[in-house]
C-alpha cells in the first residue's frame, strides 16, 4: 500500500516538473491528484473500508500526510506560474522610453484656409460678425450700388466674368457690404469671407479666380482713425509687432477718401530689400471711408452715420508671408509647396 503513496509521490513531482508550463496546466495537474472526487488521493481514501482494520489508521495518517504534502507542493506551483506569467507579461508589456516616438504625419490646411482663419481670428476677436460672399452676383451689387453705374470708368479697374447682361461672376467681396447694409441697420461690423472673386487676369500674381477678405464698419462718428487704428492691430497680429502702416491717397468708387494701405517690410524691417522693391514699404489692401452715395444706396443716414472698408486678398497675404513668387504654386495642390506651410 505504501508503496502506491511512494509512486503517486513520485508521478506529483515528475508532472510538476515535466507538465507544469502555465497555470491553467498546473490547475489541470492539481485535479488529477486533489479533485475531490475524481482525483489520485481522494480515491485512495474511498479505499479505506477494503483495508484491514488494524492498519486502518495507519494508512489514513499517510493518505493525509500525502494530501497535505501534495496540497503544499501544488500550491507552491500555482505561486511559481504566476510569478513566470506576471514576468512574462511585463516583459511583453515592456516600454522602452528612450525609444523615437512614431511620427503621426498629418496633412495641413490649405494655405489660403490658413491665411483666412487668421483673417478671421484677428476680426472676430475685434468683435466683427462673419458674413459669407456670393459667387455669382448682378451688376447692382457687384457695381451699381457700389457708385460704380454703367458706363462709369472704374468698370475697367476689374475685368469682368459675364454670364448675361445682368449676372456676373463676382468680381470683388464688396458686394457684400450692400447685402449687409439692406438687411442690417447700424451699428454694423462684418467681414465677408470666404470670398472667391473672378476676373479676367492671369499672370504671376494674378489668377482669373482668387480670395478676397471684405470689412465694413457702419457707424456715428467712424472716421479714418479708426481705420488706421483698427488695421495697425491687424498688421501686427498677421505680420509681427514690429510692423506699422501708412495710408497712401488712392481711388475707389465706392469710397471717399480712399486709401491704399502699405506695411513697412517684414523682410528687411523697411530698410529695402528685393521683396519691397527697395521702398521698405509693401502694398496689402484698399481700404476707405464709405461713400454717402452707398450709405445712401442702402436706406442709411449719410449725415448721421459714417463707414469704414476694407477688402484684402489672400493669395497675396499668403504670397507676401510665406514668400511665394508665384501665384500659381497656390493653385497647383503640389504638396512640396503645400507641406511647408504649416502656420495654425
Ligand atoms: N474691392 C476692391 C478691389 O477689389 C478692394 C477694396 C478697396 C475694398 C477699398 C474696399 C475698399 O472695401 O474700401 O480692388
Amino acid at each position: 500500500m505504501n508503496d502506491r503513496l511512494e509512486n503517486i509521490r513520485q508521478e506529483i513531482l515528475d508532472g510538476i516538473e515535466k507538465h507544469a508550463e502555465s497555470r491553467a496546466a498546473a490547475f489541470e495537474l492539481r485535479k488529477q491528484f486533489l479533485d475531490s472526487k475524481t482525483g489520485k488521493i481522494g480515491q485512495l481514501m474511498k479505499e479505506m473500508k477494503s483495508i484491514a482494520p488494524e492498519e486502518r489508521a495507519g494508512f489514513g495518517k499517510n493518505v493525509n500526510e500525502l494530501k497535505e504534502w501534495a496540497q503544499q507542493r501544488f500550491a507552491e506551483l500555482d505561486e511559481k506560474m504566476k510569478a513566470k506569467e506576471l514576468q512574462k507579461r511585463y516583459e511583453s508589456e515592456k516600454i522602452d522610453v528612450t525609444m523615437p516616438a512614431e511620427s503621426v504625419s498629418t496633412g495641413n490646411l490649405h494655405p489660403i484656409t490658413q491665411i483666412r482663419n487668421q483673417l478671421i481670428d484677428v476680426f472676430t476677436g475685434m468683435g466683427f460678425e462673419v458674413v459669407e460672399t456670393k459667387e455669382i452676383e448682378n451688376d447692382y451689387y457687384n457695381f451699381t450700388a457700389l457708385n460704380t453705374p454703367k458706363d462709369h470708368p472704374a468698370r475697367d479697374m476689374q475685368d469682368t466674368f459675364y454670364l448675361s447682361p445682368e449676372f456676373l461672376l463676382a468680381t470683388q467681396t464688396s458686394a457684400a457690404q450692400i447685402h449687409t447694409m439692406e438687411k442690417k441697420k447700424p451699428p454694423i461690423k462684418m467681414i465677408a469671407a470666404p470670398g472667391k472673386v473672378f476676373r479676367s487676369d492671369d499672370d504671376a500674381t494674378h489668377s482669373p479666380m482668387f480670395h478676397q477678405l471684405e470689412g465694413l464698419v457702419v457707424d456715428e462718428k467712424i472716421t479714418l482713425c479708426d481705420l488706421k487704428g483698427m488695421l495697425d492691430m491687424f498688421v501686427k497680429k498677421i505680420y509681427g509687432e514690429e510692423t506699422t502702416t501708412r495710408l497712401r491717397p488712392s481711388y475707389f468708387p465706392f469710397t471717399e477718401p480712399s486709401v491704399e494701405v502699405d506695411v513697412s517690410c517684414f523682410a528687411c524691417g523697411g530698410k529695402g530689400c528685393k521683396l519691397c522693391k527697395g521702398t521698405g514699404w509693401i502694398e496689402i489692401l484698399g481700404a476707405g471711408i464709405v461713400n454717402k452715395k452707398v450709405l445712401e444706396n442702402c436706406g442709411i443716414d449719410s449725415e448721421k452715420y459714417s463707414g469704414l472698408a476694407f477688402g484684402v486678398g489672400l493669395e497675396r497675404t499668403a504670397m507676401l508671408k510665406y514668400g511665394i513668387n508665384n501665384i500659381k504654386l497656390l493653385f497647383e495642390s503640389d504638396l512640396r509647396v503645400l507641406e511647408q506651410i504649416n502656420d495654425n
